[in-house]
């Protein structure tokens, strides 16, 4: 078993070993020929800072994550984690300074669905680390997170093939869009009240992009729900997600009414 502390500080080993790399290796936006056919250096590097993280600790996991997918570490895993490197790696590459990494944790290690994960740790490269324990609350930067209702606009950033058909008058008056491009980072936005709503229809979403930041989100008060607005709660393995993420309760129960 890992203790919260243990996983911040192998995200952070992660983060700031990142980072270094990022400064050595001017190359670490370049495609590679390990890992998956968009797998880029920066991601590749990340993927095995974790491995060597564990292994320095002489710990055994089974990793679920998005460059080398499922694999075991040690002869013996005694936890599972589900493990996005880089998330927001075209943010990294392109200079756009909002990207995270984003690790989850899981006692049990076979059949693990999202709500299995007691542990959650969103590491931006460049601002806020947060995290969660489940049924202890979600932390920013090692405090309390505390929700803010801005009482403004609705901001919400928009992963879609097509736009959702807000009005003219809904986007003059009601409605500012985004699309920031770190979905982790993003939950952890809407926990925080820095977003209202994070909107994803494509159907491309995997577990390990949001394992972690649902976590943050849901202990925080939040809501993560599919279109069909049921609570997601998919196996750690599954892919081809949407998500709407809401801190607004009275949003999710109407969303939820409208889907019946
Ligand atoms: C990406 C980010 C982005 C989302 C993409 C993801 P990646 O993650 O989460 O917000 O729109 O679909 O692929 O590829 O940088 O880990
Ligand atoms: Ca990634």
């Amino acid at each position: 078993m890992l203790s919260i502390d243990d996983l911040l500080e192998i995200t952070e080993e992660i983060k700031v070993s990142t980072q270094k790399f990022m400064k050595e290796d001017l190359n670490f936006g370049e495609y590679v020929h390990e890992g998956k056919d968009d797998t880029k250096s920066i991601d590749l590097f990340a993927e095995k800072a974790l491995d060597k993280a564990l292994e320095r600790r002489g710990l055994s996991a089974k990793i679920i994550s998005e460059e080398f997918g499922e694999r075991v570490i040690g002869d013996d895993p005694e936890f599972l984690l589900v493990f996005d490197p880089v998330d927001g790696t075209t943010n990294a590459v392109r200079g756009i300074s909002f990207y995270s990494t984003s690790l989850a944790y899981s006692d049990k290690i076979d059949d693990v669905r999202v709500n299995d994960l007691s542990m959650g740790i969103v590491a931006s490269f460049l601002d806020h680390t947060y995290h969660a324990v489940k049924g202890k609350g979600a932390f920013i930067d090692g405090k309390k997170l505390n929700y803010k209702n801005y009482g403004d606009k609705i901001l919400i950033s928009v992963h879609a093939y097509e736009l959702p058909p807000f009005s003219r008058e809904d986007l003059e008056k009601r409605i500012i869009l985004r699309t920031l491009g770190s979905i982790a980072l993003e939950l952890c936005l809407v926990a925080t009240g820095g977003l209202d709503i994070v909107l994803d229809t494509r159907n491309k979403l995997c577990v390990y992009d949001i394992a972690a930041g649902q976590l943050v989100l849901r202990e925080s008060g939040g809501y993560l729900i599919g279109l069909d607005g049921k609570d997601i709660n998919d196996l750690v393995t599954a892919e081809g997600l949407s998500i709407i993420a809401s801190s607004d309760k009275e949003f999710i129960n109407n969303y939820r009414d409208e889907c019946k």
